[in-house]
């Protein structure tokens, strides 16, 4: 059990913390820095997907120094019987046409990439002038589906991970941090 912010709900359901809100706070503010550096006189399109990026977007968003729009893409992916990759669907597009914008991709972690995948994929229709990808964690595993991410938060072990926008059964989303769910939690 852990009791850093003992108030938060659900954060008594954590086995341990792995990236405390300090360390979050701190790597979200280099990666804006280091985003508004490499987009300075371009005109940024911060492309984010739903849910799960939206913490790690407004956070990032309110550290950027450099003018730029946000948009948001749904996908949610379903693991269809015996298939090994699940299926990806997108539910909701971006809201203009990414022609001729720099589009950074903003999502909240890099498990399989098949998610990554499939809105990359829709991005690239668009033809935007580039397109790349920031994700704050990047787990640490073999993937049949390799994308080049250009900014990554944390590279973290292969667990599954809740808090910052991260959830289980759509709960969790509100720990301030990133943490282990405990495991009897599972079974
Ligand atoms: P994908 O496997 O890379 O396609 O990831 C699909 C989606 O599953 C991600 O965008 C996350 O929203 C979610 N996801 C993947 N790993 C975790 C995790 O450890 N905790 C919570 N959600 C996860
Ligand atoms: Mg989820």
């Amino acid at each position: 059990m852990v009791s850093e912010t003992p108030n938060v709900p659900g954060i008594g359901d954590l086995e341990r913390i792995l990236i405390s809100e300090e360390r979050l706070a701190r790597r979200v503010t280099e990666l804006a820095t280091e985003i508004s550096r490499d987009y300075a006189g371009r005109d940024l399109v911060l492309v984010s997907v739903l849910k799960g990026g939206i913490v790690f977007l407004a956070d990032l968003i309110r550290r950027m120094r450099i003018p730029h729009e946000i948009e948001l893409v749904g996908a949610s992916s379903y693991h269809g019987g015996s298939t090994p990759a699940p299926s990806v669907r997108i539910t909701k597009d971006v809201d203009q046409n990414l022609a001729g914008k720099d589009v950074l991709l903003i999502e909240d972690i890099y498990d399989s990439g098949n998610t990554l995948g499939v809105v990359h994929e829709l991005l690239e229709i668009h033809r935007p002038t580039s397109l790349e990808v920031c994700a704050l964690l990047r787990k640490n595993k073999p993937r049949r589906r390799k994308l080049e991410i250009k900014y990554v938060g944390f590279d973290i072990e292969d667990a599954f991970v809740v808090g910052y926008g991260l959830d289980f059964k759509e709960r969790y989303r509100n720990i301030p941090c990133i943490g282990v769910l405990h495991p009897s939690l599972y079974q």
